[in-house]
């Protein structure tokens, strides 16, 4: 519990990177490794991360990025996309529970038809809402895994949905939910942690 404590005050948005710092796939696989972890709705897990650490590919990024510069400078850039489509997914993955007879064929039935029901009723506006609802709980928990595992990491709203889509060919199913640039923060540039409200300005109990 106190790690968790730690790991939570420790996380802080970087400013810069040191640019000379590689990550490895497998250090990355080792922190998706903890991210499938993430709740998400029905377990239907919304979540895809596209990563890039492809120099020129990166340079698309930087500029789709409107040219932030710790884009330039990071060991990896995160692209966190929610999947529109992640509910059609329903029956694959709830496909083990039923061989391991955890859930029996009308059990398996029933959820399938009803998580179907659920996003098809839902239409457009839920489908989109679902994607990102999930795929930012998954991309906090990576910014958490990755300090732990010695990372820093900057979450980051400031691109152009358009140009990043085309640079990266990303198919209509997939919404770009934000960037996440991961490395080594260059700390000769931190500043003082952010204001933050007292919890009483952000938290009422049982009535606002
Ligand atoms: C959804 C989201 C989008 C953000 N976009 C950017 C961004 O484009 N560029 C940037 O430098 N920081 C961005 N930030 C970082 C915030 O500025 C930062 O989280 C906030 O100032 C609090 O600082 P801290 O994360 O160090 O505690 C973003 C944060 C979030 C959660």
């Amino acid at each position: 519990m106190a790690e968790v404590t730690a790991v939570v005050k420790d996380r802080r948005s970087a400013m810069k990177f040191q640019p000379e710092v590689r990550i490895s796939n497998e250090e990355l696989d080792e922190l998706f490794n903890l991210v499938k972890f993430a709740p998400s709705a029905f377990n239907l897990q919304h979540t895809r991360y596209l990563v890039v650490t492809d120099p020129e590919l990166k340079e698309k990024v930087y500029e789709a990025a409107n040219q932030q510069y710790k884009v330039k400078t990071a060991s990896a850039v995160i692209v966190v996309l929610g999947d529109l489509d992640a509910y059609k997914q329903v029956g694959e993955i709830n496909q083990g529970l039923l061989q391991l007879g955890v859930i029996n064929k009308q059990e398996y039935d029933m959820t399938v038809e009803s998580v179907l029901g659920f996003y098809e009723e839902g239409g457009d506006t839920f489908k989109r809402e679902e994607a990102i609802r999930n795929s930012s709980l998954s991309a906090m928990l990576f910014m958490l895994v990755a300090k732990d595992k010695g990372w820093d990491t900057c979450p980051m709203i400031g691109f152009n949905p358009e140009s990043l889509k085309e640079a990266l060919q990303l198919p209509d199913r997939l919404v770009p939910t934000m960037l996440i640039t991961l490395g080594k923060e260059d700390t000769s540039r931190q500043r003082p942690r952010g204001y933050r409200k007292p919890v009483a300005e952000f938290v009422s109990y049982n009535t606002l």
